[in-house]
This record gives C-alpha cells, sequence and structure tokens, in this order.
C-alpha cells in the first residue's frame, strides 16, 4: 500500500512500528526503492515520521544547527545511550563547547596510547588463549580488552576482579540499546550501577581524594566547565565519562565484523599480515561500511527548510537513513559486495556518504568524535588477528541478523586453536 502525505509519498500504513522492528536496517531501504523516492513519510509508535536516505539527505540532516536529537529518539534507547543532559541533547553554543571535551581527547597522541594500552592486553590475552586452549569467543574477549584499555586510557581505576563485571554492564547498555524489552531493562539497571560508580570517582577527583593523570578523561570530564561557565553536574559529568567508556567498548562489535570478514575473504588476511597501513585502513573502511551499526538517526526539525520541494516545518521528526545510505548503489557499486579497494588510494572519504558515525562536520555538529579511535583501533586489533595469532574457525552460527539492533554474528565468532605467532 502506498500513498501520500503533505506532498510526499508515504507508505500507506496506519503505523510501522512493528515493520520497523521487523525490517530493521532493511525498513527504509525497502520503502525508498518502493516508492521510487529518497523521502517518504510513516507512522512510527503512532507519530507521523519522514524518513530521509542518501548523500543530499545526510548533507540536509547535518546542515549545523538545523535539527535536534531532542525529543527524536525512544526513552529507552537515549537513556541506555547518550542519556539525558548529555552533549548529543544539547544544541547551538553550549553542544560547541560540550563537544570541545571530546574532541580535546582525540589528539593523535592521545588515540595512540589507547591503542597501545589496547595491544598490550591483546598480548596477554593471545598468551593465555594459547595456554589454555580450546575455544574462544571473540566478542566477550575483545570486549574485556576494550574496556581494560579504556579504563587505563581515561585514567579509571579498576579493582581486583572489577574488569568482567565493568565490562558486562558496558556490554548490557550496548545489547539493550536496540528494544523495549527485557534486554532494555537489564541495561538500564546494570547502567545505573555503572552511572553510580562513574559518579563516585569524578566526586573523588574533585575533592582531591583521587589523583589522575592531568591529560586523563576522567580529569577532563572532571573540570570541565560549560559554555555558561559552570561545571558539569555530577551526574552529567559521569554521563561523558560513560560516553566516552560505553563506546569504545562497541567498538568489539566492529572488531568482529572484521575478523568475519577475514574468515570470508582469506586472500586479504596475508596482505594485512604485511601492515601496510592504507590497507589496513582501507579493510577497516570497508568494514564499516559494509557491516550494520546504527541503523538510522533521528532528529527534530529546529531551524526549517524545503528540500525536493517539500517544506520541512519546525518540530518535525526525520529520520536519516545511516545503514541504506552506506549500501546505496549510486555511491557504492555492488554495495553488498565486500571490496576494501573501494578506499585505495585512501583519500578521506566524501563526509556524506561513508556515515556509520554520521555526517557532516565533526565539530560543528553531532557527527560521533569517537571515529578516529574506532578507525585506530580496528587496525590495531588487525594487525593482531593476522600478524601476531593464527587461529581456526570451527563450524558456529555465523548469521547476522538484520532485524536486531545491534546485529553481531549469533556465535559471537568463535576461534579455536589460538596460537602465537603470523
Ligand atoms: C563503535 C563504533 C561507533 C559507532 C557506530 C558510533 C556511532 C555514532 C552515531 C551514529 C552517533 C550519532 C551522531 C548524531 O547524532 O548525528 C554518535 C555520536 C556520538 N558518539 Fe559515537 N560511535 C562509535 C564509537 C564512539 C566512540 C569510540 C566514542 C568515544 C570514545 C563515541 C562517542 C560519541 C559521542 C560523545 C557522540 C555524541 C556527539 C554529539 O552529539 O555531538 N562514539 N556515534
Amino acid at each position: 500500500m502506498t500513498g501520500r502525505s503533505n506532498g510526499l509519498p508515504s507508505d500507506g500504513a496506519w503505523d510501522s512500528t512493528l515493520a520497523l522492528l521487523r525490517e530493521g536496517y532493511d525498513f527504509i531501504p525497502r520503502r525508498c526503492r518502493r516508492l521510487h523516492s529518497d523521502v517518504f513519510t510513516t507512522r512510527l509508535m503512532l507519530r507521523r515520521a519522514v524518513c530521509i536516505s542518501g548523500r543530499d539527505a545526510v548533507a540536509q540532516f547535518y546542515v549545523p544547527g538545523r535539527f535536534t536529537r531532542r525529543g527524536a529518539m525512544p526513552t529507552t534507547t537515549l537513556t541506555l545511550l547518550q542519556d539525558r543532559g548529555s552533549v548529543q541533547t544539547l544544541d547551538g553554543e553550549a553542544h560547541r563547547q560540550r563537544k570541545r571535551l571530546f574532541l580535546g581527547l582525540m589528539s593523535p597522541q592521545s588515540i595512540q596510547r589507547l591503542v597501545a594500552l589496547a595491544d598490550a592486553r591483546w598480548q596477554a590475552r593471545i598468551r593465555g588463549w594459547e595456554a589454555r586452549g580450546g575455544d574462544i569467543v571473540l566478542l566477550d574477549e575483545v570486549r574485556e580488552i576494550l574496556c581494560g584499555a579504556a579504563c587505563d586510557w581515561a585514567g579509571v581505576p579498576l579493582g581486583e576482579g572489577e574488569l568482567e563485571e565493568r565490562t558486562r554492564e558496558f556490554a548490557a547498555m550496548i545489547d539493550g540499546s536496540g528494544t523495549a524489552g527485557p534486554r532494555n531493562w537489564r541495561g538500564q539497571l546494570l547502567r545505573r550501577r555503572s552511572e553510580r560508580w562513574i559518579r563516585g570517582l569524578v566526586e573523588e577527583v574533585r575533592q582531591g581524594r583521587l589523583s589522575v593523570p592531568a591529560d586523563s578523561a576522567l580529569q577532563a570530564v572532571a573540570s570541565h566547565r560549560d559554555a555558561d561557565g559552570s561545571p558539569l553536574p555530577a551526574k552529567v559529568a559521569a554521563v561523558e565519562l560513560i560516553n566516552l567508556l560505553r563506546p569504545t567498548v562497541a567498538v568489539a562489535l566492529y572488531i568482529v565484523f572484521a575478523a568475519h570478514a577475514l574468515h570470508r575473504n582469506p586472500e586479504w588476511r596475508e596482505r594485512l599480515a604485511g601492515g601496510s597501513d592504507a590497507e589496513l585502513e582501507a579493510f577497516t573502511q570497508e568494514v564499516r561500511r559494509l557491516y550494520p551499526f546504527f541503523p538510522m538517526i533521528g532528529g527534530r526539525v529546529l531551524q526549517p527548510f524545503e528540500w525536493r520541494g517539500h517544506r520541512f516545518e519546525e518540530g518535525d521528526w526525520v529520520l536519516a537513513d545511516l545503514h541504506g545510505t552506506n549500501h546505496d548503489p549510486r555511491l557504492w557499486p555492488d554495495p553488498e559486495a565486500f571490496r576494501p579497494e573501494r578506499f585505495l588510494p585512501p583519500e578521506p572519504p566524501d563526509e556524506n556518504a561513508l556515515v556509520p558515525q554520521g555526517g557532516g562536520d565533526v565539530r560543528a555538529g553531532h557527527r560521533c568524535p569517537g571515529e578516529w579511535i574506532t578507525i585506530a583501533l580496528v587496525k590495531g586489533a588487525l594487525r593482531q588477528l593476522c600478524g601476531a595469532m593464527r587461529y581456526e574457525v570451527p563450524p558456529q552460527d555465523l548469521t547476522i541478523d538484520l532485524s536486531r539492533m545491534p546485529a553481531p554474528p549469533q556465535s559471537g565468532f568463535i576461534l579455536r586453536n589460538v596460537r602465537q605467532g603470523a
């Protein structure tokens, strides 16, 4: 069924919430194909939504100041991911000033330090896996590697035996974010624990009872001043520190996808073992383009504008299709094929075409400030997988269920008989 609403093509359904849950990543692309349009209206949770897809759509969505993220995401997702009071919920000067806090932590040296901390943990784990023998679940192991490295990097102390518990909390927030059911409730429960923990650390730093390196994220968050000159309330400081730690743990999903891509394209193993930085980067970019992460991002119009003959009014709810844009055949010929060569020779990809972490300019808008960290950690992991260890991939369920968000391979990616060396 199709129709028109306010002059725009419409998917014609009374409400499409169930279809969105069923179709997941393919919900917007499928309707764009059917309606031969990059823009259409639908109803989700009984609310009118305008869905937009493709490079031009993303460019419109990321014009600075045009959209707010407030009121644009289900509360169940918001409270597990960015949360109230976070940088993502701010606009204008308040947003720019808070964003500086994040961007200030993303210097090449700072990212290098994080990668070196992760490398050391990979090395220790590889020795442990070899000594233990048998099978490991890569997703679980890499989450712990990254949680440990991110806490060291951020100046967050972890007590004896605490790594497993904290990793579980961050993993639950990630796993629960795409649903409103029991996985979400578990995430909310564990998130409250993390918040109490991090809030306590912020307060200790502020009271001088815990000293951490001056250039650490914990110190930066504890002493940050907002646009009005005031320090962050302890609760918001905790939210922002979690906004650095949780997504760093989430990079484990891309690392598992990279292992999956290596398994399916074994000719790349040797190429990458050679260690060419350009090839590592190209492989990583293709993993970020092809594999599913955030299907879409929501915003509400702040400044009315016209696009494709349609007027977007203040308050309109718009969903920009990230996954579909990464798979748009106009931008990416044969889009379902895994072809790192697309990114060779290395040129910075178009900022609104490769958009797994949002589009536009990172300083001016809401684009993810963690992209450099993500790319560096995946490249570091590929160096380990191809150059520092051998392993078998036993038969297992590698299905990636595109109706689920996030969508790791069902098995979590099992490795067998890990040994050191290339
Ligand atoms: C695991 C891979 C990651 C993915 C797929 C991802 C994806 C995204 C997306 C789609 C957005 C929303 C952009 C928007 O609102 O338009 C975002 C925002 C954000 N991400 Fe990431 N991200 C990742 C890793 C990271 C990392 C490693 C960090 C920090 C260390 C990070 C911190 C943030 C923050 C603070 C924001 C809010 C930015 C703002 O509103 O200005 N993310 N991310």
